[in-house]
């Protein structure tokens, strides 16, 4: 049966990296009949030229009806100048909001072609792979009560609230253990038990859900000393699952350890796996339009789709490695690149993985 993919380039280099990305899927698509039907259609700025909104009714019923999402990014100085509330990026937390992407995953690989881009010194990070599994849509984010009081002696006051239901804890439990199956059966679980009412729930629960796997390795950490092992060893992790803010703090932590923002891709998942996939950088709008960007955090975003939404291994393993050999080739875009290496296009890029995938 066809598999509908639906696209959504979005601003600035958006639409620059995701024309490479398509390029790459349309090859995966012939070579491992995926069975993919591409559909296009508008998020950010580009759907408030096109619906007057950053994200259409019908843009999101045809995501609800696709089996994935492809993202570029979104936003830009052309409507920097319009109310928060319409603004391009209101369109993106609409719809990951609404399609329930409550799984968030964020790969930090290094590549070992790039390991001097990393900030820690290559015997520490040399053949980093760890994945952390971010809860999306919970927790101290959203959290009710949220407000500012004033004091009876005329201070302010501010509180946040940091909620987790058994059952929101349970699902995201689950796709860190599901991570950790496809992986090396290891999952950490980070929270801060020592001192918080909720996390104490939240390692119950993983706890409990860790039954249901007893193939897979889990332990315990607090964030405080997670944080400090994410620089100090890495690679002691392969899965991490952990809380919204955490994982904000964390993944941002664990990005660092690999080099570039244009090579992090990164997936959000709903309760069956239907998931948006997207890079983790933005627009940028200073190179848009120059074929300047680094268009492989696009294509990785597109080989998790079909590792984690299409359980499409081969494929999946064939685009990565791919895009190893292009690294190999001492191919670089401007991001990555220095010395000695051949600095090349979007485009440039995009048709080397093409070539290199073909001859896998
Ligand atoms: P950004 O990620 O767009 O750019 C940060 C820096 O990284 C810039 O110097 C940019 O040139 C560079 N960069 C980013 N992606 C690159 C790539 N693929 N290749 C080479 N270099 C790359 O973040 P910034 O500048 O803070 O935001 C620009 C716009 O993007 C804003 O409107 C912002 O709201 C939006 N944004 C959208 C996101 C999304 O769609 N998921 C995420 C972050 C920002
Ligand atoms: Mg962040």
């Amino acid at each position: 049966m066809a598999k509908s993919i639906l696209i959504l380039p979005g601003d600035g280099i958006g639409p620059e990296i995701m024309a490479e990305a398509i390029k790459v899927m349309r090859l995966a698509n012939d070579k491992y009949q995926l069975g993919f039907e591409l559909i296009f259609d508008e998020l950010g700025g580009a759907a408030i030229d096109k619906y007057g909104v950053p994200l259409a009714d019908e843009t999101l019923e045809r995501a609800r009806q696709a089996d994935a999402v492809l993202l570029g990014a979104v936003g830009g100085p052309k409507w920097d100048k319009l109310e928060r509330d319409i603004r391009p990026e209101r369109g993106l937390l609409k719809i990951r909001a609404q399609l329930g992407l409550f799984g968030n995953l964020r790969p930090a690989i290094l590549y070992p072609q790039l390991a001097d881009a990393s900030s820690l010194k290559p015997e520490i990070v040399s053949g980093l792979d760890i994945l952390i599994v971010r809860e999306l849509t919970g927790g101290i984010y959203f959290g009710k009560p949220r407000e500012t009081r004033v004091l009876e002696n005329g201070e302010r006051l501010s509180l946040d609230t940091l909620p987790y239901s058994e059952s929101e804890i349970r699902r995201i439990a689950k796709v860190g253990f599901d991570m950790a199956r496809l992986r090396n059966k290891k999952l950490c679980s980070v929270d801060k038990a020592n001192v918080l009412e909720s996390s104490q729930l939240w390692r119950e629960v993983v706890e409990q859900v860790a039954k249901d796997y007893p193939d897979v390795e889990l332990s315990h950490m607090y964030v405080d000393n997670a944080a400090m092992q994410l620089v100090r060893a890495p690679k002691q992790f392969d899965v991490i699952v952990t809380d919204n803010m955490f994982g904000d703090i964390l993944s941002d932590e664990a990005s660092m350890l690999t080099g570039s923002i244009g090579m992090l891709p990164s997936a959000s998942l709903d309760a069956n796996n239907k998931g948006m996939y997207e890079p983790c950088h933005g627009s940028a709008p200073d190179i848009a339009g120059k074929g300047l960007a680094n268009p492989l955090a696009t294509i990785l975003s597109m080989s998790m789709m079909l590792r984690y939404s299409f359980a499409q291994t081969a494929a999946a393993d064939a685009v990565e490695q791919a895009v190893s050999d292009v690294l190999d080739q001492g191919l670089r875009t401007g991001d990555i690149w220095s010395e000695g290496y051949s600095k090349v296009s979007t485009r440039e890029m995009g048709d080397a993985v093409v070539a290199a995938l073909a001859k896998l």
